[in-house]
């Protein structure tokens, strides 16, 4: 079976897997300008907060090789940042692609940016696999996962967070089963993780949000496993909207509960999750369901794509560089710390 690649780069333009498409159509676009990919994001063409980052690094890769470089690059920086704020990679991918343009001759800027965005997407497919094999470890023998939204390859480049553990868990014999949350209002686990887990050959069901405290009430869930889109310097955890109401259910019913992130999602500068921005998104995401509107004419909704789970709720945080319990205060900056210098 051929890798996943959620984005790319091919002769000067950026390749996206059309995740809105998936699982009916796989269909690459072919993005020459910057503003172009900015929509995409935006759109959820491409998602997940890895994968988001390396798209926008190749953004700006696109910015640099314009006319007047530096004026594109510092417009597309802006453009590329308001798209969608919860997800911290964005902000660390643009932040490590703009220095690098601008660490040298402008007539190289877009070189060294198409280096450092291309780095970033290595970087990341390093970090997958890393954390793929410390999180297996962690799974009981012939365990039944469930997971929530997708932080699979699509979400990142190519093999996946949380995803990447229960591959890799399934690999070594130590996944049984994984119960795919569909994950409301955008159903990236109906569309995204049922079809990531089956080219794997991976034994699943798709079950509606709200049957998780069931199944875990019945002993039919040993574990759950979910991504981060961003992980505050207390340990608290922004991710997919309904991740909060999962982790109080594991906590009731004495389920470990992990988070797989790479490094680059966490933010220390941030002290607790009270602080990072929650998206909220169009509310036709909640009336609607695959365009056809459910809810009566006239009638409003809200549409928050993210929720924060307390670092009490979480059994451990796993990343490339190692697993993190609580304090986690202490436990993540000696992480991050540890691999200075
Ligand atoms: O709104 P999305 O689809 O971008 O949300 C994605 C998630 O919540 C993922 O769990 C998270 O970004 C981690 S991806 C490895």
């Amino acid at each position: 079976m051929e890798d996943l690649r959620a984005v790319g780069w091919r002769d000067g333009r950026v390749m996206l897997l059309d995740q809105t498409l998936l699982p009916h159509e796989e269909r690459y676009l072919e993005i020459a300008d910057w503003r172009e990919l900015a929509e995409a994001i935006r759109g959820m063409k491409v998602r997940g907060a890895p994968a988001i980052g390396i798209a926008a690094a190749f953004g700006l890769a696109l910015a640099a090789g314009g006319d007047d470089p530096l004026r594109e690059l510092d417009r597309a920086y802006e453009e590329l940042s308001a798209t969608r704020p919860t997800a911290v990679n964005l902000f660390w991918a643009l932040r490590r692609v703009r220095e690098a343009a601008l660490a040298g001759e402008a007539g190289e800027a877009a070189r060294r940016a198409l280096e450092e965005a291309m780095a970033i997407a290595r970087e990341q497919d390093e970090a997958d696999r890393a954390i793929g094999e410390l999180g297996a470890r962690m799974l009981p023998e012939g365990c039944k996962v469930l997971t929530h939204c997708n932080a699979g390859g699509l979400a990142t480049y190519s093999y996946g967070t949380a995803l990447g553990v229960i591959k890799t868990g399934f690999r070594r014999g130590k996944v049984r089963f994984v119960w795919v949350d569909e994950t409301r209002p955008l159903l990236q686990g109906s569309r995204l993780t049922a079809w990531e887990l089956r080219r794997e050959g991976i034994d699943m069901a798709v079950i509606c949000d709200n049957m998780a405290g069931h199944l875990m009430s019945r002993g039919e869930v040993d574990v759950v496993v979910t991504g981060a889109d961003r992980v505050a310097a207390n340990g608290d955890t922004a991710n997919k909207i309904g991740t909060y109401t999962l982790a109080v259910l594991a906590h009731r019913h004495g389920v470990p509960f992990y988070v797989a992130a790479p490094l680059s999602s966490l933010d220390l500068d941030l002290p607790e999750g009270s602080a990072i921005p929650i998206e909220e998104r169009d509310p036709r995401e909640v009336l609607e369901v695959g365009g056809v509107r459910v809810a009566p004419p006239g009638v409003e909704a809200r549409n928050f794509a993210f929720d924060v789970t307390p670092a009490g709720l979480i059994t451990a945080v796993i990343t490339e560089r190692g697993v993190a319990g609580p304090p986690y205060e202490a436990s993540l900056r000696e992480l991050v710390h540890s691999g200075a210098g």
